[in-house]
């Protein structure tokens, strides 16, 4: 598979679509005296959220105006995610809802791209059983959004159109629609070259392939002029960012020149994989206040000989070395983890590995999953697979642990004040705020009147204060703020 980085040349071919996109549209709209609107529905991580936002940016571009109201919008795009089984249904169960309504709109454009547009299975899926689907294409055609709905448009007939070559794009190649007033998402690598036996990623997202340091750079700044406090760092594994880009820059270069530049108040990075996290990048974590004091490693197992199985190149010991390093030089950080459940062949003696692993670790959560079998990947195919019901089981014991962990960690925020960044208003408690601490705890609180006094009501996203934490919750802490610290 080969890697193509787009040009200019490229650019101004989408940039010919977007202009005929918007020239329909306009007519649609003049002829019907409404406007035409669109929703981006986004499953799965944080790469395809950053996906998302280029998505919703081309459709403003071409003068399509959100959804707001329960009218089906008129392009709906749902970009999916293939990484467990489970994903992979709510894409199937959603798409069933939209059949009537295009009966209804006959203009409206069903696009189905992402990770899942990688496997054949759902592909062949969409072709015989979901016609009504306009257009489907995969991650890494994500620049030739704008040419494939316009054909798309024109043709009047399905498009799929999946590919086999690996693009990389600077993030000044799209219109970007950024979805959070706080947080602004900058992948700064594409695809996966680890190839754990258990994970798609790699199949989906094509081989890793880094973007240009000062075009990262760039972005940075303007992202920062631009009022933004926070700024995450993406790629499936970017301590490995850099490989093949000629001038020899590393991630830490990219973490440090970010906490350099004056307005962030976060710089966030998601994910590292153990085998790539060096000192450096710790080290910038303890010394730059605005460095996010949150390391989030994967573990998947505590069990050696499982990890070899699942391809994950360290053993428990090594991992514990660079957790009990990160725990003793950034004071009052958090580490955070992923951990599978019933990999295939996994023992009663390598689940409890991965007991007394959390157990070292003290992780102050972890996202727990129950293994997924993934066609196509080598884990698949192995015979001994854990049966479901011990699976289950597992899984309960694992959470059960891990929740006194998680909650002794929120425990022991009470009594403390810390900067918050707001993210807004609570959707489930009224007039609650939520937001996080600078070790990316998650706090809930409220704002007293005397403390609105002289600023304007709102939802105060973006903003940051200081909140005092009160209680603790297992997955959250309750607090009060005492001022803001923005002005
Ligand atoms: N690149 C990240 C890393 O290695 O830390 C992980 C990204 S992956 C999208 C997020 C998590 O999904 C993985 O860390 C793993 O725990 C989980 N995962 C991936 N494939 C899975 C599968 N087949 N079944 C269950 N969980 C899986
Ligand atoms: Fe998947 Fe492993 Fe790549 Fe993470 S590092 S995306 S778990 S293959
Ligand atoms: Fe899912 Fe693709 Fe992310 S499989 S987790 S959306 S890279």
């Amino acid at each position: 598979m080969s890697i193509i980085r787009l040009s200019d040349e490229d650019r101004s071919v989408q940039q010919d679509a977007v202009s005929e996109l918007s020239e329909y549209y306009g007519a649609l709209k003049a002829a019907n005296k409404r406007d035409y609107t669109y929703e981006v529905l986004t499953y799965g991580c944080q790469l395809n959220e950053a996906d998302s936002e280029k998505l919703s940016g081309t459709l403003m571009s071409i003068g399509l105006v959100p959804k707001t109201d329960d009218r089906p919008a008129d392009v709906i795009v749902m970009n999916t995610c293939s990484v467990r089984e489970n994903a992979e249904d709510r894409l199937f169960g959603n798409l069933g809802i939209f059949k009537s309504d295009k009966r209804v709109n006959r203009d409206m454009v069903i696009v189905v791209c992402g990770c899942m547009m990688k496997v054949q299975e759902n592909v062949d899926r969409i072709r015989n059983s979901y016609p009504y689907v306009d257009l489907a294409f995969d991650p890494q055609q994500l620049y030739n959004f704008p040419c494939l709905l316009r054909d798309t448009i024109k043709r009047k007939k399905q498009l799929i159109n999946i590919g086999s070559v690996d693009y990389i794009a600077e993030d000044d190649f799209y219109t970007i629609e950024r979805q959070r007033k706080f947080r602004a998402l900058v992948p700064i690598m594409y695809g996966c070259n680890n190839f754990c036996s258990y994970c798609i990623v790699p199949y989906a997202r094509g081989r890793e392939r880094s973007r240009r340091f000062d075009s990262i750079m760039d972005e940075l700044r303007e992202i920062a002029s631009l009022g933004y406090k926070e700024v995450m760092l993406l790629g499936q594994n970017v301590n490995s960012y850099g490989k093949g880009n000629e001038d020899g820059k590393t991630f830490a270069d990219i973490f440090e020149a970010a906490c350099q530049i004056d307005g962030f108040s976060r710089v966030r990075f998601m994910s590292s994989h153990p085998k790539d996290l060096n000192n450096r990048v710790i080290d910038i974590m303890r010394d730059y206040p605005n460095a996010e004091k949150h390391l989030h490693l994967a573990l998947q197992s505590g069990s050696d000989r499982l990890l070899k199985r699942m391809n994950r190149p360290y053993t428990s010991s090594e991992f514990f070395a660079i957790a009990d390093r990160f725990r003793s030089e950034v004071p009052d950080a958090s580490l955070t983890t992923d951990i599978i459940v019933g990999f295939p062949g996994e023992t009663e003696e390598d689940f409890q590995a991965t007991l007394d692993a959390v157990d070292h670790c003290k992780f102050d959560s972890a996202f727990t999953f129950q293994y997924s079998k993934r066609p196509g990947t080598p884990a698949a195919t192995f015979e001994d697979q854990v049966p479901k019901d011990i699976v289950t089981e597992r899984f309960s014991r694992l959470l059960e642990l891990q929740n006194g962990y998680a909650f002794k960690s929120n425990q022991s925020k009470v009594g403390n004040t810390y900067e918050v960044l707001i993210e807004g208003l609570s959707k489930m408690q009224p007039g609650v705020y939520t937001g996080r601490t600078l070790s990316n705890h998650l706090v809930n609180f409220t704002i007293p009147d005397d403390v609105f006094s002289g600023t304007a009501a709102g939802d105060h996203e973006g903003r940051l204060g200081m909140v005092r934490i009160d209680s603790a919750r297992p997955y959250s802490v309750d607090g009060v703020l005492t001022r803001f610290t923005d002005g």
